[in-house]
């Protein structure tokens, strides 16, 4: 035998027990998004890797290291779904619809991450974005909707963080301002953060060294710096926030993974997941569209990762699928017999199995049985004996009518 091949480092298997969590959770989040005005849209697995380079910005992460990228072809698997679906706006002409245009989208991305509990290299997002207005009415409605989706799930320990960036020019002179700072106090600093300085200021107040969070206390805050519209704007989303009773905390620490964010940002965590807490996340990046070659369209989304929601929340209760009529045979040249009759009852909209491991008929009585059959049809030399596994009540039937006898009663 030659070794057993093995799944690749930070992929999952989702067995039966576990698709069950996921379809309630895509039920409940589509009904909720749909309610609100949100379509769904699928972009493809693959984008053209400018896409990516240009919407989520060479400087980050996910740019610099994590994609999976086919130089040969300039595609990528993609790692995010916010730049992909922006250019399926601008491709298809989304501009002409009332706006904001709403869509939402669940599907599987890919980022070439360490793997550990909830991070992985292939992993699912519910996502959903809103494209072509800069009310911060439609910020604050975003927000609440993932609220409601986290909610309905029952997530635990879940706090929302929210902030806001400004628009790129008042971030241009802050990050001068932060930078200065820094280098004020370079000796106090990590060496990563010291070696990002240049490329990326702000992820210094994301860092883990004591020394680093000691100067950091002391650092600048964007959020102090904002212009008098982007200050409005932040206002109106935190008053319409509480308008609904959601709470929330401003953050003006909060740094996101992506550069594409102006104005609002914000994040669920949950602390009954490990170090990887965020839930979802997600923000206006109303420069964007310009980044893809398309006109000035402002936008707000967010996306949420499918497996942290649901190590989030409790699981939900099962129970096996209802089964109508489990058809058992005493011999084989009743078979064929069986075999119709199973697939006329589940051509009249009945759930109905019939025998297909070869087991003797106390087998397939005990198959019945597990398997929480309401009725079971025995075909035999003698006729059909038609059992009822509720009362125990067993009798003769015509074979042609034990779709009569099992049929539910009218309402
Ligand atoms: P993100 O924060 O990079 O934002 O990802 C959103 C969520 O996806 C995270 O909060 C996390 O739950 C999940 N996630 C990310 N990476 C992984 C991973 N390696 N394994 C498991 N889960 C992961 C975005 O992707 C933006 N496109 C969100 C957005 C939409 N902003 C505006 N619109």
């Amino acid at each position: 035998m030659s070794d057993r091949i093995r799944a690749p480092r930070g992929t999952y298997d989702v067995l039966p027990e576990d698709a069950l969590a996921r379809e309630r959770l895509e039920t409940s989040a589509k009904g909720i998004l749909e309610r609100a005005g949100y379509a769904r849209i699928e972009t493809p697995i693959f984008e053209a890797t400018e896409l990516f380079a240009r919407g989520v910005g060479e400087s980050t992460d996910v740019v610099q290291k994590e994609m999976y990228t086919f130089r040969d072809e300039g595609i990528t698997l993609r790692p995010e779904g916010t730049a992909p679906v922006c250019r399926a706006y601008l491709e298809q002409g989304m501009h002409k619809l009332p706006q904001p245009v709403k869509l939402w989208y669940l599907g599987a991305f890919f980022r070439r991450e360490r793997p550990q509990q909830g991070r992985f290299r292939q992993f699912w997002q519910l996502g959903a974005e809103a494209i072509g207005s800069d009310d911060p009415a439609v910020d604050a409605e975003s927000i609440l909707l993932l609220a409601e989706i986290l909610e309905a799930l029952a997530a635990r320990g879940l706090r929302l963080r929210i902030s806001s960036l400004g628009t790129p020019a008042t971030r241009a002179e802050y990050r001068d301002e932060l930078q200065a700072y820094l280098r004020e106090h370079e000796d106090r600093l990590s060496r990563e953060v010291r070696e990002r300085i240049e490329l990326n200021p702000l992820r210094a107040f994301d860092a883990d060294h004591p020394g680093t969070r000691e100067v950091m206390r002391g650092a600048p805050l964007l959020l102090d710096r904002l212009t008098p519209e982007d200050h409005e704007h932040f206002e109106t989303v935190t008053q319409l926030l509480d308008t609904v009773g959601l709470a929330y905390e401003v953050d003006p620490t909060l740094v996101r993974g992506l550069d594409y964010y102006t104005r609002t940002v914000f994040e669920f965590t949950s602390d009954a997941l490990g170090a990887q807490s965020g839930v979802g996340g997600g923000g206006r990046y109303d420069g964007l569209m310009e980044q893809i070659g398309g006109p000035a369209t402002p936008g707000m989304g967010w996306a949420a990762g499918l497996e942290r929601m649901l190590l989030a929340s409790p699981p939900p209760p099962t129970a096996p699928p209802p089964l109508d009529l489990y058809v058992a045979y005493a011999k084989p040249e009743h078979e064929a017999e069986a075999f119709r009759l199973a697939a006329d009852t589940r051509r009249a909209g009945l759930a109905a199995r019939v025998e297909l491991g070869g087991r003797s008929l106390k087998g397939q009585l005990r198959q019945a049985d597990r398997a929480g059959a309401r009725y079971v049809a025995i075909l035999g030399d003698e006729g059909t004996s038609l059992k009822d596994m509720e009362t125990g009540e067993q009798r003769e039937v015509e074979t042609g009518t034990v779709m009569h006898h099992i049929g539910r009663p009218p309402l």
